[in-house]
Order: structure tokens, then sequence, then C-alpha cells
């Protein structure tokens, strides 16, 4: 990312005690306009803890957060107005429809014309059922009006904790163009945490892995693809009545199936592969390179770690004390 550009959300060396427990450790990375950046980590790795602090939620131990230039903790009002964000289930009003539970949020902000309830209902894809009670809408349909709800007031941040829970694919592919959209076209900055790899694939242009309250790495999507260095993964379909004619200096890629060969590849040697074995009479119907994903390289800096650390406990080893507090109890849980 270039280093001129301010980013959106700034996270600097923050740490978190929970229940006498560290949660987060010295954690730092920035967001910018625009990108979608992806937050990933198993289950118990601090994301939800992170996100809270980021909305202010949780009050930060040490370290700081800065939305738009507003730091979190003494300018939390400014900071507030430029992110949006849902953690957990969005709290709606059953019995209230779409458009009222919109209207109450707009009355709280206070500056937002009417027009721009029918606008989000359009770009969450809710307008046909806007004006229907709560109480009648699917979990996708709750999903979609926490997303409205969430940019009602045009933040320049969004944060979105797991929000592809309990939605089906074409839900899952709906917030994923929506979120592009928003992202590309308003120049919005996307924080989205997940634990499903293959999801964050698809949409992050950055991704941070959190792993035991620590934060592993930040890396771009392109740098994530040429993770597995020069190797590549080579899948190629064939006439299975030319396999005889592969190359001997080739075998090793024949597969138990003679329409397929499967093997590593060094990165600049595909070309001449798919030429010696065209060369030598093997009619090629595809050849695919496999990239590195985001669950190779999670996998990859997840296994390293546990091998590094020796008997080193994660944040979310079984508790010794302390009762986990529910949502907005914010500091009681706390230790120090
Ligand atoms: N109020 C609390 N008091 C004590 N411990 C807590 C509290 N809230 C969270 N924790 C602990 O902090 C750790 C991180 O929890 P967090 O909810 O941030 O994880 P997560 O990465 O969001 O996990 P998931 O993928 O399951 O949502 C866990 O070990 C959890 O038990
Ligand atoms: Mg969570």
């Amino acid at each position: 990312m270039p280093t001129n550009i301010t980013p959106v959300l700034a996270v600097n060396g923050i740490s978190k005690k929970l229940g006498g427990r560290k949660i987060l450790k010295d954690i730092s990375f920035c967001v910018f306009p625009g990108e979608i950046f992806g937050f990933l980590g198993p289950n118990g790795s601090g994301k939800t803890t992170t996100i809270k602090m980021i909305l202010g939620l949780l009050g930060i131990d040490k370290g700081s957060i800065s939305i738009c230039g507003f730091d979190v903790g003494t300018e939390f009002e400014k900071a507030a107005a430029g992110v949006g964000g849902i953690v957990e289930n969005p709290e709606m009003y059953r019995y209230l429809s779409g458009r009222e539970n919109l209207q109450l949020y707009a009355n709280m902000y206070g500056n937002i014309p009417q027009s721009r309830i029918g606008e989000v209902a359009v770009t969450v894809g809710l307008e046909d059922r806007i004006d229907d009670k709560v109480a009648t809408y699917s979990l996708g349909m709750k999903q979609r009006l926490g997303l409205a709800q969430a940019i009602l007031h045009r933040p320049r941040l969004l944060v979105l904790d797991e929000p592809t829970n309990g939605l089906d694919p074409a839900g899952i592919r709906d917030l994923r163009d929506i979120l592009k959209r928003i992202s590309q076209k308003d120049g919005v900055a996307v924080f989205i945490s997940s634990h499903q790899l293959a999801e964050l694939d698809l949409i992050c242009d950055r991704i941070g892995i959190l792993d035991g309250g620590v934060l592993l790495k930040t890396m771009t999507i392109a740098e994530v693809r040429s993770a597995g260095g020069s190797e590549s993964v080579l899948t190629l379909v064939i006439d299975p009545a030319t396999a005889p004619m592969v190359p001997k200096f080739l075998e090793r890629l024949k597969t138990e199936d003679p329409s397929v060969l499967h093997g590593n590849v060094e990165h600049e040697e595909i070309p001449d592969t798919i030429y010696a074995l065209s060369d030598a009479g093997v009619r090629i119907y595809s050849a695919e390179p496999a990239k590195s994903s985001i669950e190779d390289v999670f996998l990859a800096l997840t296994e390293h770690r546990e091998a590094a650390s020796g008997d080193e406990k994660p944040a979310d080893q079984p508790e010794t004390g302390g009762t986990p507090a529910g949502p907005g109890s914010g500091e009681e849980a706390d230790g120090q």
C-alpha cells in the first residue's frame, strides 16, 4: 500500500487482557481507503475483541486506535462518526419494519435525508421487503438490514465481524458484490473478519493473519498468490489416447487417470513443458497452474508458529478464572 495515503484505520500496538489473560498482544496494522482488508484467524484468536476495540465497545489497555485520524480513546465521537459496523448479531426491533428500524438510526445521526434510507435498501437488495416487519425477515435479510444500518451514515470505514454467518451461497455472493461496490465506488475501507479462508480469498485486497492474539503477518493478495515460491502445481487434461506419447523426462507427471497429468513444475518451465508434451504428440485440452491460496499461507504460518512457539499457550486455552462477560459489558471482565 502507498505510504503517502492516510489510513482510514490505524491500529498502533494494541494489547488487551480479559479475565486475567492476555487476549491481544501488541497488534499493529492500517487499512486504507477503498481496500478490503481480511482479518483472519481461528476461533478464539481475538478477532471480535479487536473489532470491539475499534468500535469503542471495549477499552484499550495499551496502544491506540485512530479512525480517519481521530483517536478512538480520546476523540471517540469524531472517530465513531467515520465508522459503521456489525459485531455478532445486529440488534433490530422485530415489531418495526426494516425502514422504521433504519429511521431510528437515521434520527440518531440527525442529518440523514429520507432518500438515503431507500438508497441503502437498494444497495443491500432489500428494497422489496423494507416495509415488512423485521420479525418476518429471514436470517439473511436481517444481515442485509444490519449492513444497511452500518452504511447509512456513509462511514469511511466499514467493520464487519463474520458477516457471512448464516448466509446461503447466493447471499454470500451478494454480500461480496455489495462490499466490492462500496469499496471501489465509494472508496470505503472495509475491515472484515472471518475464519472462512476461501471466502476471504475471493474478496480481499489484503489480509492480516491473527493467531493466539498475535498478528503473524499482513500481506497483499498478490503476495499470497506468489507465496508458494517459483513452483506451481500444474494440472493438464489430455487426450488419454495420447498418454503413451508423454516423453520420458516428464513421466513423473503421469497419474492413474490417463487423461490427467499433474505435478510440480517450476513456474519458468511451464511453457517449455507444454511445448515438449505437444511436440511429442500429446493432445492437451487444458493446462492449469494452481496458485497459492490464503489457506496455504495460513496453514504454513500457523504450523510454523506451533513449531517455533514450543509450549507457549495460545490465547484461547481453557480459562483459569474470570467469567466471560457478555457484549457491552466492557471492562468488568478485565484483569491486569
Ligand atoms: N469478556 C471476556 N472475558 C474473558 N475472556 C474473554 C472475553 N471475551 C473474549 N474472551 C476470550 O478472548 C479470546 C478471543 O476471543 P474473541 O471473541 O476475540 O475471538 P474470535 O477470534 O472472535 O473467535 P471466533 O472466531 O470464535 O469468533 C477467547 O479466548 C475468549 O474466550
Ligand atoms: Mg469472533
